[in-house]
Parts: C-alpha cells; sequence; structure tokens
C-alpha cells in the first residue's frame, strides 16, 4: 500500500513511524511533513490545509489510504473529497468534523443526548452576552464557536475579564467568522485528560487513558500552548472512571452522530475534566491530539493499519489493539519565546547522541537541510520515552532531552508530575 499522511507536526511524525512498521505498507508520504518525517517518509512540499492539492496528488501518486492528522482539512472536507476519487480517508467527514469545528454543535449535542459538560449559553450578538454574563458568577469560560488554532478559549478569572473576551471574539473578531457566535460556560474544576477512542461509527475501540501539558511553563503556570508534554496511562482514569467515560459520553455521542445522520469515523477524542471520579466533556477533537499520539502510538503493539482502515470500511469489530503495558512521556522541546514569538533556523546539535531503545525523538517544527536538523516552528520535538514505571519513563525522555541542544531552547521540567503524585501504578 502506498500511504499519504497529511500534517507536519510531531502527532504526524508519530504517525509516520508507526505507519512504517506495517507490513501492509510499502511507500510512504508526508504531506508537508517535517524534518524528522523527511527521515523515513518521502516528503510532499504541500500544506495541510491545501485540500485541492492534497486531492490532486493522492490521484496522481496512486495513494491507497489518507491519514489525516490535523482538524483544519477535516473541517474543509478532506474526507469528502477524497472518498468521492474513490481514495480511503482516515478521519471524519466534514458533517462529523463539526464536533471539534463548532463549539455551538458540540454543546448542542450534548445536551441533546445527555452527555455531562459544563452548563452552556450560545449566543450571537455581543450585547446580550454581555447581558447574560452580569447576571453570571466568574470564574466562567468565553469560547469563539469556530476553529481558532486553539486560541478561542478564554478561562476568565473575573467578569472584566469576560467581557474583554466577548469583545475580542465578536466585536474585534480576532478570530474572523469563527467568532460569529460564541458559547458561555460554566467553569469546571477539577484534574484533566485526554480521551481517544477509534470509531467506524457503531463500533469503539478505547485507547488508554493520557494526559496533556498545555500551558507553559512548570506548574501549569503561563500562557497556553499546543501542548508542552504527554503521558500515558493517565492514573486520574480510574477503571470505574474509564467505564464512565465510555458509558456515558462516548457511546451517547457516537450513537447521537449516527441519529443526526453524520455518523462518526476516525479517532474521536473527549477532553475531560474529572471532579470526584466524575468525567465531564470540555471539548470534543475529532483527530489524534498533538502531543497525546506520541506517547499513545508509542505503546500500541500491534499494526495500527488494520485499525485504521476498519474505522473507514465499518469493520473495526474485527480488529483490536494491544497495548504495551509500560509507562510513556512525551517532553516537548520548543523555541525561545514559543508561544509568543520566535526564530527559527537554528542547528539541533546531540539527536545522534541518544542511544536508548526506549526512546524516540518525535519531531513537530524542524526541517533537514544537506544532512543537518533546524529548528522550523515552536514546538520543535517530542522526546517520547517507555519505561515500566512512571518514574523510569520520565528519567529515560529527561535523559535523552538533556544531550539536545540548540539556541533558545526551553521545556517543562515537570511533565508527569502528576502521574507520579498519584503514585506509581
Ligand atoms: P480547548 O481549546 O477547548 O481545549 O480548551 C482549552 C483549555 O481550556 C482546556 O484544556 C481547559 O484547560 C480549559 N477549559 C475549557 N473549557 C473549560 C471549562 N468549562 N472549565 C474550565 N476550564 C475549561
Ligand atoms: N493536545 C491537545 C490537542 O491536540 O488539541
Amino acid at each position: 500500500m502506498k500511504v499519504l499522511i497529511v500534517g507536519g507536526g510531531g502527532r504526524e511524525h508519530a504517525l509516520c513511524w508507526k505507519i512504517k512498521q506495517s507490513i501492509l505498507v510499502k511507500e510512504i508520504f508526508c504531506a508537508p511533513g517535517n524534518g524528522g518525517t523527511a527521515l523515513i517518509a518521502q516528503n510532499v512540499p504541500i500544506k495541510a490545509e491545501d485540500v485541492r492539492g492534497i486531492v490532486d496528488f493522492a490521484k496522481e501518486t496512486k495513494i491507497d489510504l489518507v491519514v489525516i492528522g490535523p482538524e483544519a482539512p477535516l473541517n474543509l472536507g478532506l474526507v469528502d473529497m477524497l472518498q468521492k476519487e474513490g481514495i480511503m480517508a482516515f478521519g471524519p467527514s466534514k458533517n462529523s468534523a463539526l464536533l471539534e469545528g463548532s463549539k455551538v454543535f458540540a454543546k448542542n449535542i450534548m445536551r441533546k443526548y445527555n452527555i455531562p459538560t459544563a452548563d452552556f449559553e450560545v449566543f450571537d450578538n455581543p450585547d446580550l452576552a454581555k447581558k447574560y454574563l452580569l447576571d453570571k458568577k466568574a470564574p466562567i469560560v468565553v469560547k469563539a464557536d469556530g476553529l481558532a488554532a486553539g486560541k478561542g478559549v478564554y478561562v476568565c478569572k473575573t467578569t472584566e475579564e469576560a467581557l474583554n473576551a466577548i469583545d475580542d471574539i465578536m466585536v474585534k473578531k480576532i478570530f474572523g467568522s469563527a467568532g460569529d457566535r460564541l458559547v458561555i460556560e460554566e467553569c469546571l474544576e477539577g484534574e484533566e485528560a485526554s480521551f481517544l477512542v477509534f470509531t467506524d461509527g457503531k463500533t469503539v475501540l478505547p485507547m488508554d487513558s493520557s494526559q496533556d501539558h498545555k500551558r507553559v511553563f512548570d506548574n501549569d503556570e503561563g500562557p497556553n500552548t499546543g501542548g508542552m508534554g504527554a503521558y500515558s496511562p493517565a492514573p486520574v482514569v480510574t477503571k470505574e472512571v474509564f467505564d464512565k467515560v465510555m458509558e456515558k459520553i462516548i457511546y451517547p455521542t457516537i450513537m447521537g452522530m449516527e441519529k443526526e445522520g453524520c455518523p462518526f469515523k476516525g479517532v474521536l477524542y473527549a477532553g475531560l475534566m474529572i471532579k470526584d471520579g466524575e468525567p465531564y466533556v470540555l471539548e470534543f477533537n475529532t483527530r489524534f491530539g498533538d502531543p497525546e499520539a506520541q506517547p499513545l502510538l508509542m505503546r500500541i503493539k500491534n499494526d495500527i493499519v488494520p485499525v485504521l482502515m476498519g474505522c473507514i470500511d465499518g469493520k473495526l469489530e474485527n480488529e483490536y489493539l494491544l497495548w504495551e503495558q509500560k509507562h510513556s512521556v512525551c517532553v516537548v522541546i520548543a523555541s525561545g519565546g514559543y508561544p509568543g514569538e520566535y526564530k527559527k533556523g537554528y542547528e539541533i546539535k546531540g539527536l545522534d547522541e541518544i542511544d536508548n531503545d526506549e526512546v524516540y525523538v518525535f519531531h513537530a517544527g524542524t526541517k533537514l537541510v544537506d544532512g543537518k536538523i533546524y529548528t522550523d516552528g515552536g514546538r520543535v520535538l517530542g522526546v517520547t520515552a517507555l519505561g515500566d514505571t512512571i518514574k523510569s519513563a520520565i528519567d529515560n525522555a529527561y535523559d535523552a532531552v538533556s544531550k539536545i541542544c540548540f539556541e533558545g531552547m526551553h521545556y517543562r521540567k515537570d511533565i508527569g508530575r502528576r502521574a507520579l503524585a498519584r503514585g506509581d501504578r
């Protein structure tokens, strides 16, 4: 088979790495890819959002299977376009991708199918939104309806902040038409976890739990980022919590989407808040998480290509996942200044000095030029390690991180700390 992976982050490098191990796969392409995918696959200079360009390339190159990493092409209808050409595409259709592409759509599905989530109201008028806010107590959360590159959520400590958020989204329109509507919702407390499943629209194959680290600095301080690290499994998701998530969240969502006439196929990712053992949905994503994909894929022992194809052709009931009974930890190394402004083009040194079978360095914002690797984005590398215990996975990851060096690099020193604090399970 010829496989094309769409995207160029750490998640896509991890997908390339995992899919390359399949005996079913002969050739693998990545659009646009990064310095890491260039070492194991063939990069194609087409942006993930250039859906027409991707379809044309897939047709010309006779690609058998396209696996889509990021949300933007899903929301542009890439899966539907590929299917029309008879090309297998892993990911939800444009209509089903609305679970991530529209917070209003997602919240309404949750309300209709009784899925636990923060109480909310939807507004398309800033004055009415502000009036509603004045009757509510802070903290409160304001979210732009549409895709906003992970920046459309404002967790507001004060009413003042929330009023400013409404102005940003609806008056200044800093996210464009993504801010035509907004959601105001109750602020939930607890511990977050990421819960990802494969689904063909009916059958669900859950992955093990994971946890992201969204803030840029240790102890969850500083601004939000795309994710500064992740680990799997996440001990906050106990067996009881896992069963509740499946029963109260995952199955009702999958059944609800089918009833709505947009059966969901692909990876459904529920971003959860867990309070006193009860899970609530913060958001749905319609794809693998980044960086969660890195530690998750490193723990899956069997071939995932049959699983991906099972999601596409409705035969997931015949597939399975075999989990490495180890812990995995991914530490993201970012460019100086990220998530604000940063410079690119610094040479990355020390990658060759990492000599540990339990470590793999996934690339995100990197490029390969004349055999050397240079920084080329905000999140640069995801150093991912396995270990028999969470502690040994953390030690393996940080030991490898200590060998890597580029100008201005920074990373969190406390990835996995929460799992460690809960006891080494
Ligand atoms: P999102 O972009 O939807 O993933 O949201 C970004 C982050 O905002 C989440 O990971 C949470 O940390 C936070 N968040 C979103 N919704 C809520 C909520 N209702 N209560 C508390 N925190 C929230
Ligand atoms: N790590 C969060 C996300 O992929 O959206």
